[in-house]
C-alpha cells in the first residue's frame, strides 16, 4: 500500500522512464501527485506508455498495461533480463545507415525471429537516436519515424536500467499488452486506477494517435468512459488525464473535472513549446 503522506521515504529517484514517450507525463507529476487518494490499495495503469506515474509512485503491486505489446516486451526485458539487455544495447551505432537498416527490421518476414532481448535493444535505440524520440508506427505498424541526428545520444543509460530492472523485480508488477477493454475482470474492487488514453483532438491537425497500429478515436473514448463509469460501481478510485475539450467534458460531466497546464510541443515537428491546457478527471 501506498500511504500518500509518506510516499518519499522509500522512493528511488534513479527509477524514472527509461523511454521519451509522446504524452509522457513527467512534468505533470505534481500536479497528479496533488490529486491522488491518501492511500492506494492495488495500483493499475492500462495506458503505461513511458510510465512516468507508475515510476514517480513505485507501488509494491501493480497490475499494468499498454496496447503496444513492443513497449511491454521492453519492461519485460528490463525486469528480467537487464545485462543481457546493456550488452545488446552496445552494438548499435549513431549513423542514419545503421539506424535504417535497423528501423527496417520490422518490415521483414524474420522480424520474429529476433529475440524478445534483441526487439527490446532495437526499439531502446530507436527511441534515443530517431527525430524527437517518438514511437509511431505507420499503417502497417511499421516503425517510420526518421532519424534524428543527435550528436551523442545516451543509447545506454545503465544507471536508470539498472534501477529500473531493481525495481521491477523486486515488486509484484503483472504486464499485459491489450486492449483497455479487457482487463475490466482484472482490476480488483477498491483499486486505485490512473488512467492516461491517447488525447481526444483539441483540433483537426493536432492529433497524435500513431502509438499502435489503430489508432485511438471518439468510440474508443466511448468504451472508456463506459470502463471508467464501471470500475467506478466497484469502488475503485480513478484518475484519467485527458485534454481539455468540449467532447472529453461533456463525456465526463458527472465527476470532478480539474483543468492543469502542460507545456506541450505546439507544431508538428516539436521545436516549439507553449502551455496547453488539460484534464484530470476523478471520482473520489
Ligand atoms: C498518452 S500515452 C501514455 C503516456 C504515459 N502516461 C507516459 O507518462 O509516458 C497513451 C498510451 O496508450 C497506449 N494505447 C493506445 N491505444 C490503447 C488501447 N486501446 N488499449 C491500451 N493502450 C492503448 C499507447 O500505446 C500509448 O503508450
Amino acid at each position: 500500500m501506498i500511504n500518500n503522506k509518506r510516499k518519499s521515504i522509500n522512493i528511488n529517484p534513479l527509477v524514472t522512464p527509461v523511454l521519451k514517450w509522446a504524452g509522457g507525463k513527467r512534468q505533470l507529476i505534481k500536479d497528479i501527485h496533488s490529486y491522488l487518494p491518501n492511500e492506494i490499495k492495488n495500483y493499475c495503469e492500462l495506458f503505461l506508455g513511458g510510465g512516468a506515474v507508475l515510476f514517480s509512485l513505485q507501488p509494491k503491486q501493480a497490475i499494468v498495461n499498454d496496447i503496444n505489446e513492443e513497449l511491454i516486451n521492453v519492461y519485460k526485458i528490463i525486469q528480467n533480463q537487464v545485462d543481457d539487455l546493456i550488452i545488446d544495447l552496445r552494438r548499435h551505432n549513431n549513423s542514419p545507415e545503421y539506424f535504417y537498416k535497423i528501423r527496417e527490421a520490422d518490415r521483414n518476414a524474420n522480424f520474429h525471429s529476433l529475440s524478445a532481448v534483441e526487439r527490446a535493444s532495437r526499439i531502446i535505440y530507436l527511441n534515443k537516436t530517431c527525430y524527437n524520440g517518438l514511437f509511431r508506427v505507420n499503417s502497417q505498424g511499421q516503425f517510420n519515424v526518421p532519424f534524428g541526428s543527435y550528436k551523442s545520444p545516451n543509447i545506454i543509460n545503465e544507471t536508470t536500467l539498472k534501477a529500473v530492472s531493481n525495481y521491477l523485480q523486486k515488486s509484484k508488477i503483472i504486464f499485459h499488452s491489450c486492449d483497455f477493454e479487457s482487463l475490466e475482470k482484472n482490476v480488483k474492487k477498491n483499486s486505485f486506477v490512473y488512467l492516461d488514453p491517447p488525447y481526444h483532438p483539441i483540433s483537426d491537425s493536432s492529433s497524435f494517435t500513431g502509438y499502435s497500429l489503430n489508432g485511438f478515436n471518439t468510440h474508443d473514448q466511448e468504451r472508456l468512459k463506459q470502463l471508467y463509469d464501471t470500475l467506478a460501481k466497484k469502488s475503485c478510485k480513478i484518475l484519467l488525464s485527458n485534454s481539455d475539450c468540449k467532447f472529453i467534458r461533456s463525456l465526463y460531466k458527472d465527476y470532478e473535472i480539474i483543468k492543469v497546464e502542460a507545456s506541450r510541443a505546439i507544431n508538428s515537428n516539436g521545436s516549439m513549446r507553449g502551455k496547453i491546457s488539460e484534464v484530470l478527471i476523478k471520482n473520489y
